[in-house]
């Protein structure tokens, strides 16, 4: 990724990674993108850095407009590796005594991370710095990835400088919203649903104080994927929305299957939704990635999950997408299970118990069918996907 100017006297100076395909679990079809952001002024400040393993490209991006040696400040957003591996390399090339911004918390975990003595100056929430013509606003965003986690506002420029918060993973040859259109969204929606998805109480609080506060913006730069800049609104509003668990009249059932049984139940399942005039997504753990069926989940108000019984348990995939499904902490959901079994036939019980832990409101008691639905397993399929859907309408 070549640096480009996004506003006077501002780049992007960041790397692109194109090959990732998983990022802590989560699919990355896409890549994604580690931005930096260079802001000449009297103080010359380096906002973020990249994956260690980009460091080489984001020192020879911001040489391409300064040397490197010139930077006065940097700013470490968040500690996670993905923005800060690059850190001990860049302040070897820039001098190891220039001050690196981070809020308390990012002290604690940036000196936990590498062991090296840097000069940290941690910020307060609310606190300002002027670094010429231009003020920079530290804001505090606990959780939004860690609890290190803080935006950089420069003020004069009305650009948010987000780190995790609106990102996308995403590698393109665009870099503005306006660029891409409206095919971004999935790619920020699954960002959201796999990411942020369970610190939802706080966005929505964060959204109403940046509110209150009357913070304007003209950008928004997150530390992966595009730069909002046609209308930053959208993104935020999407975040609200995301954050309060509105759902649409839409059921994701989600299944693994040994010998088709549960699959036959669970295409019957999804007819008798669709009975109903529910949209109805069937997903098989196979095919689809964990992460892509939490992103469908995110805006679904039914999430219909089938097991085989295999050694009298869950089978292995959905026992794994289920406790992925319950750190994420998705809300006011409806539940239920169904699966084939052979002889003893735990797993339906063992789906409604973890759909309760989740505190979703489970159609009890499931269905379960021996060996192979017949014709009236079929049908007993068919009609709890009625009976969902109707629970959907209620
Ligand atoms: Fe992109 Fe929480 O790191």
């Amino acid at each position: 990724m070549k640096p480009l100017q996004i506003a006077e006297n501002i780049y992007s100076v960041g790397a692109v990674d194109w090959n990732i395909s998983d990022f802590h679990g989560y699919s990355t079809d896409m890549g994604t993108t580690y931005n930096a952001f260079l802001i000449l002024d009297d103080k010359i400040t380096l906002v973020d850095t990249v994956k260690k393993e980009f460091a080489d490209q984001l020192l020879d991006n911001i040489s391409k407009i300064i040397d490197p040696k010139k930077i006065d400040y940097v700013i470490s957003n968040h500690t996670e590796m993905d923005h800060s591996g690059g850190l001990p390399k860049i302040m070897h090339r820039i001098g190891e005594n220039k001050p690196v911004f981070c809020s308390k918390m990012g002290l604690k975990n940036l000196s936990l991370h590498y062991r090296q003595k840097l000069n940290y100056k941690a910020v307060e929430n609310g606190e300002q710095m002027s670094i010429g013509k231009r003020t920079l606003t530290f804001l505090e965003t606990r959780m939004l990835h860690w609890p290190d986690s803080m935006f950089t506002y420069a003020n004069e420029d009305r650009i948010l400088f987000s780190s995790d918060a609106f990102g996308q993973h995403y590698a393109g040859p665009e870099r503005f919203d306006d660029e891409v259109g409206d095919a971004i969204i999935p790619h920020a929606k699954k960002y959201f649903a796999n990411i942020l998805l369970l610190y939802s109480a706080k966005i929505l609080k964060l959204i109403e104080s940046v509110n209150a506060e009357g913070l304007a913006f003209d950008m928004i730069c997150p530390d992966h994927g595009i730069i909002w800049r046609k209308n930053p609104g959208s993104i935020i509003d999407l975040y609200a929305k995301w954050s309060r668990h509105e759902a649409e009249k839409k059921a994701v059932v989600v299944y693994d299957t040994m010998w088709h049984s549960t699959e036959k139940m669970a295409e019957s399942i999804v007819n008798g939704l669709s009975q109903e005039g529910v949209h109805a997504r069937s997903m098989l753990l196979s095919k689809w990635h964990r992460s892509d069926v939490i992103t469908e989940v995110l805006d679904a108000k039914a999430v219909v999950v089938g097991s085989p019984t295999l050694n009298n348990n869950l089978f292995p995939t959905v026992s794994e997408f289920l406790t992925y499904m319950k750190g994420l902490r998705p809300k006011d959901k409806i539940g239920a299970a169904f699966g084939s079994y052979g002889w003893s036939g735990e797993a339906v019980r063992l789906i409604n118990s973890e759909l309760e832990a989740m505190k979703f409101d489970v159609i009890d008691p499931g269905l379960r069918v021996q060996y192979v639905p017949d014709r009236d397993g079929i049908e007993a399929a068919f009609q709890l996907g009625e009976k969902i859907g109707k629970a959907i309408d209620n």
